[in-house]
């Protein structure tokens, strides 16, 4: 086990690289399945999580390497449909591959990829769609059988929900299914665009995507490309986050100001002073925090769930009382005990938080529970007395590039130690 050692009170300042975006390159890698040809993706992060991506490739049959951010798919030899239990339990968003492989071979076996530590993460928007486009699945002891001999054919799909995975499912599914999908009630994160944007490359015909209603029309095959990831949104809001805590400055490079345009009035009601770019973004936080009246978390374009925990970390020093309400996932708010024993003042009730700011948090032991709370804790103790210890950080290495060496260049006192 690793953990995260840190002495805090040291303001972050300097220039930080934002990574390739975690949440595009999975669904990025999922699509390669789909492609007769070689696939380049520029900008893909050297991650736990796009590393497993990679060994469920390989076990599909495709060719993958990695290299100086590079990931290079070469899918033509793809023979497998099936992806084990244990690759699907290392990360369950490799539910991703599901439209994907359906949409390649007509069949797909994957274990049900069940609850993570934000809760239950159900996947019935993902299977109704599928079945709609034509596709058998049934379910025995805990294993998805998907097949759909004579191939799928493209359907109208609403939503109940804008589900990031099932419009990601949808879109891997419909490319190379007969005939037009329209998804109505689509999700219109900046991942969702990014994965249309890639698909195209590779000769498919998507339109509407970022918008909540998107139209794929089938076609016969998808060639390879070279395609550049999009820039990880939630790793430059985490930064923003380590600027305010600590009273910092920072500039973010390779950061997408268009893709925070809900996280960024955030921080200026905090009190910092935010300049964006193109393609960064500087923050400035040399004022004391203030309380952020109500941060409600919402589907794109609202505040992103993912980046709620790393802002909660700097609202633990923010003068005043600030309300947290998590719609999105029932169970996101295990960092919260961990930020109290550092001396945070935050009780919960259901989806809501509400933050007291304190003048002083304390370094800990500390546990992280999943990514992003992980990450918050992290913050917490760049912003705390003393010295605080976080454990777990194999989560945090999950979405985080090498945390703490981009924390050091930006002045933290953070070291991994092996233990
Ligand atoms: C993606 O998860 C992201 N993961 C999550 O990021 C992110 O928090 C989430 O979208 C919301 O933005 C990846 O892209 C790999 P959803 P996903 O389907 O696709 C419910 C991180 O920290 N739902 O939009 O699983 C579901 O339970 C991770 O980087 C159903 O009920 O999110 C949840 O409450 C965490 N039935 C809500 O919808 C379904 O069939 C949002 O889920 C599907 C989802």
């Amino acid at each position: 086990m690793q953990r995260l050692v840190i002495r805090g009170e040291k303001r972050l300042c300097g220039e930080i690289a934002v990574q390739g975006a975690k949440n595009s390159a999975l669904a990025l890698l999922a699509g390669c399945t789909l492609c007769s040809g070689e696939v380049r993706l520029k900008n893909c992060p050297a991650l736990s999580d796009v590393f497993a991506a990679c060994r469920i490739l390989n076990r599909l049959g495709c060719k993958s390497r990695y290299k100086d951010h590079c990931a290079v798919i070469d899918a033509r030899g793809m023979c497998e449909c099936a992806v084990p239990e244990e690759l699907m339990r290392e990360m369950r968003s490799s539910i991703v591959f599901l439209g994907a492989v359906l949409g390649r071979k007509g069949e797909c076996e994957l274990s049900f990829p069940g609850g993570c530590e934000l809760g239950p993460r159900p996947i019935d928007m993902h299977l109704s769609a599928l079945r709609q486009m034509g596709a058998r699945i049934t379910e025995e002891y805990g294993v998805l059988c998907c097949e759909c001999p004579t191939g799928l054919r493209g359907a109208k799909i609403s939503l109940g929900f804008p589900s990031v995975g099932a419009t990601e499912n949808i879109m891997l599914a419909a490319v190379l299914a007969k005939g037009e999908t329209v998804i109505t009630n689509a999700a219109r994160e900046p991942e969702i665009t990014d994965l249309g944007d890639f698909l195209n490359c590779c000769g498919a015909r998507v339109s509407g995507h970022g918008t909540s209603s998107i139209v794929i029309s089938g076609v016969e095959r998808l060639h390879g490309c070279e395609y550049e990831v999009m820039p990880d949104r939630i790793v430059a809001a985490t930064y923003m986050a380590g600027a305010a805590i600590t009273g910092g400055e920072l500039e973010l490079k390779n950061a997408r100001a268009g893709d925070l345009e809900a996280v960024v009035p955030v921080f200026e009601q905090m009190g910092c002073r935010v300049y964006t770019y193109d393609d960064r973004i500087y923050i400035n936080s040399k004022k004391p925090l203030r309380a952020v009246k109500t941060i409600r978390t919402m589907p794109y374009p609202g505040f992103p769930t993912d980046a709620q925990a790393v802002v909660m970390a700097a609202l633990t020093k923010a003068k005043g009382t600030s309300v947290v309400v998590e719609n999105i996932f029932c169970s996101r708010y295990r960092h919260v005990d961990e930020l109290v024993r550092m001396g945070a003042d935050i009780k919960t009730e259901g989806k809501v938080a509400v933050i007291e700011g304190v003048k002083k948090l304390y370094g800990a032991r500390v546990r992280a529970c999943e990514l992003r709370g992980g990450a918050a804790l992290v913050l917490a103790g760049l912003g705390a007395q003393g010295e605080t210890e976080v454990e777990n950080i194999c989560y945090i290495d999950r979405g985080y590039e090498n945390i703490e060496k981009h924390l050091r260049l930006a002045g933290a006192d953070i070291t991994r130690v092996m233990c």
